[in-house]
């Protein structure tokens, strides 16, 4: 749902991968987004479970059509608003020492974005870079070591770095494993709507 108190006109997109419905991360990118919101900038959240669309298929359609015509989805309806939003916010839970699979699939369903050459191998560009898109990313696991969350942060910057956004910030909760649990974690909890503000300030900068 758009929350609009914008001044400056730029929006950022907050994308949740948790099947957990109101678990650690939608409140971790509600807390984000509310930082963002206090900066004056325009916010929107996705939950992606509600969203019904599967993983790119790689038909290739997209080199021709500039964006996903091979599969009719879900996606076609986030793709515009990231495409219109400057910013970007990408939450998952560690499952299994990575992203979800919900947002490895949405991930994956950015290819269409890229440009390849015919050399081989294949140079590649991104429609999305150069035009000063920054993005945070978070993730939240049940266990208390680095090693546990494995590669849930990796899965996530350096994809977004192809695409040319910049990482401002990186979150990592630790030992947070009932939902919504992270609730009660106020350093946390204050941690993200100052990364929020950041990712605002940053954007306007
Ligand atoms: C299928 C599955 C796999 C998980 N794998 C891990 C894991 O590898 N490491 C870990 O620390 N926690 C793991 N967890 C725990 C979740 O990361 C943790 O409960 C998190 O707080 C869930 O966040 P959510 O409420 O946003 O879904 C797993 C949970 C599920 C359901």
């Amino acid at each position: 749902m758009p929350h609009n108190n914008e001044k400056s006109g730029l929006k950022v997109l907050g994308v949740s991968g948790s099947p957990r419905k109101n678990g650690n991360s939608d409140i971790l990118l509600k807390q984000i987004l509310n930082g963002v919101r206090e900066s004056g900038l325009e916010t929107e959240a996705i939950h992606l479970p509600d969203y019904q669309f599967q993983a790119c298929i790689g038909c290739e359609k997209c080199r021709r059509d500039k964006i996903c015509t091979g599969l009719n989805d879900g996606m076609t309806l986030l793709y515009p608003s990231l495409q219109q939003s400057q910013g970007l916010i990408l939450v998952s839970p560690t499952h299994n020492y990575n992203i979800t699979a919900w947002m490895k699939a949405f991930i994956d369903r950015l290819y269409c974005f890229y440009d390849f050459a015919d050399t081989r191998p294949r140079s590649w560009s991104s429609r999305l870079a150069g035009q000063g898109r920054k993005a945070l990313i978070a993730a939240v696991c049940e266990q208390k070591d680095k090693k546990d969350m494995g590669f849930t942060l990796d899965a996530m910057r350096l994809p977004l770095e192809a695409l040319g956004y910049e990482i401002t910030a990186e979150l990592a909760a630790y030992s947070i494993f009932d939902k919504g649990l992270v609730k009660k974690e106020n350093e946390i909890m204050i941690y993200a709507a100052d990364l929020g503000k950041k990712l605002a300030n940053d954007l306007q900068s």
